[in-house]
């Protein structure tokens, strides 16, 4: 067997065999296969697609190329939750507090961000000390001892995914939904728990444009997690404007706090709701309509805001010291109307501009500066009345820029839903 044959094969579109994705992946690794190739057989798999065997070895193989954590030694149902990455999107951060609450187990390992989209991490870590990097000892103590633990990944969980997404970043090759699918399961599988519930984000601030490719995406992932014996559910959600009103590290922070205390934005709070809900009645096996109402009061009591505080405050993280900028450029609208569109994609790239994420891993994050909107989509503002705050630092912001990032009309039109639907 050659890496040779392998790609003429893919070329055909013809299907790999389980032993020929494992000898791509083990030389890759192993450094006998060259990153050429290996483009060349990503770029192959993008044309061509794969079929469901395909994608379940390729998961399997990119699995079992790292360390796959053993949580058996921690008591109870243990639930992971997943994003597929949107503007805004700080709902990791309410809803693994609000899950151990009801005694689920949530020893959640996330990423940091790289591209528009800020990571769970990278937000956790504007919070003054808190350590987000545990031994296994720790990260396990914390889980048995209060639910919860919120860590950034092992460096050596998949590292088949590692040196696949760097090559895939830089060779077009990061838009093909079996290599998102296998790339997104291996690292949920080898996080050991019983129950996974990724939110499949769809809209222009997300990966997944349209929703025909969303749902194609989650039904992939619903299967691999199904052959491995684990149940999976994928929840749609919307991300054609961003999520909430505050893009940026410490000021998402902020609103996850407000949301914890019940006075958050009402969208953000269905989507972490509508997850929650799905996430205890499916575990706890209990109605759903009363599981949503056990969400909503174990936020209104504060008790999931406890849990948060308790979580930040065994990782050493300062809360009462978390700092955000206090430049603040006032947007104003230069026409009244009503808002149809707030684009994700281009807050989250201007945003990534003033420093509140990544061009390269190598990149500092300013954790203070970010946007906070006034305006969301649906209300009526008058000219002049401002649509967004700009905590700004170092760098200078383009207001014109910022105007192409609102869509103003004079009728409302209200098109998309906030939740598509769940696939399990
Ligand atoms: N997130 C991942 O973890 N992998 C992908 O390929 C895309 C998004």
């Amino acid at each position: 067997m050659t890496i040779l044959d392998i790609i003429e094969k893919k070329k055909k579109k013809l299907s790999l065999t389980e032993d020929e994705i494992k000898f791509w992946i083990k030389g890759m690794l192993a450094g006998e296969i060259k990153d050429y190739q290996v483009s060349a057989l990503l770029m192959a798999i993008v044309l061509n697609g794969m079929d469901d065997d395909e994608i379940f070895y390729l998961t399997d193989a990119m699995l079992n190329s790292g360390e796959v954590v053993d949580l058996s030694s921690i008591s109870g149902i243990k639930v992971d939750k997943h994003s597929t990455g949107g503007v805004g999107d700080k709902v990791t951060l309410i809803l693994a507090p609000l899950l151990a609450t009801f005694g689920l187990k949530v020893p959640k390992m996330s990423g940091r961000g790289l591209g528009h989209t800020g990571g769970t991490a990278d937000k956790l870590e504007s919070i003054p000390g808190y350590r987000i990097e545990l031994s296994r000892d720790e990260f396990i103590k914390q889980v048995n001892d209060i639910g919860v633990a919120v860590i950034s990944q092992s460096g050596n969980l998949v590292p088949a995914d590692k040196k696949l997404y760097a090559l895939r970043d830089v060779t077009g090759t990061v838009d093909s939904l079996p290599l998102i699918a296998s790339s997104i399961m291996s690292k949920k599988l080898a996080s050991g728990v019983d129950y996974i519930f990724i939110d499949v984000k769809v809209g222009n601030g997300a990966l997944m444009k349209n929703l025909e490719d969303a749902k194609k995406l989650a039904n992939m992932m619903v299967k691999i997690g199904n052959r491995y014996g684990k149940k999976t559910f994928c929840v749609l959600t919307d991300m054609n404007e961003p999520l909430g009103y505050a893009i940026g590290n410490a000021l998402e922070v902020v609103e996850v706090l407000d949301t914890l205390k019940g006075m958050g934005p009402s969208d953000l709070l269905e989507v972490v709701v509508s997850i929650a809900s799905l996430a205890v009645s499916t575990a706890l096996n209990i109605n759903e309509e009363e599981a949503k109402v056990q969400c909503l009061k174990k936020i209104n009591s504060g008790e999931a805001l406890t849990k948060f505080i308790s979580m930040c405050e065994h990782q050493s993280g300062d809360i009462k010291s978390l700092e955000i900028s206090k430049r603040i450029v006032s947007f104003r609208s230069p026409k009244a109307g009503y808002i149809n569109g707030i684009n994700a994609l281009k807050l989250g790239e201007i945003a990534r501009a003033m420093g509140a994420g990544r061009y390269t891993t190598e990149d500092k994050i300013n954790y203070k500066v970010g946007i906070v909107l006034t305006r969301k989509k649906g209300d009526y503002v008058e000219a002049n009345e401002e649509l967004a705050k700009f905590y700004v630092e170092d760098k200078d912001i383009k207001l014109n820029e910022i105007w192409s990032c609102f869509e103003i009309g004079d009728e409302s039109i209200l098109d998309e839903p906030l939740i598509y639907g769940v696939i399990k």
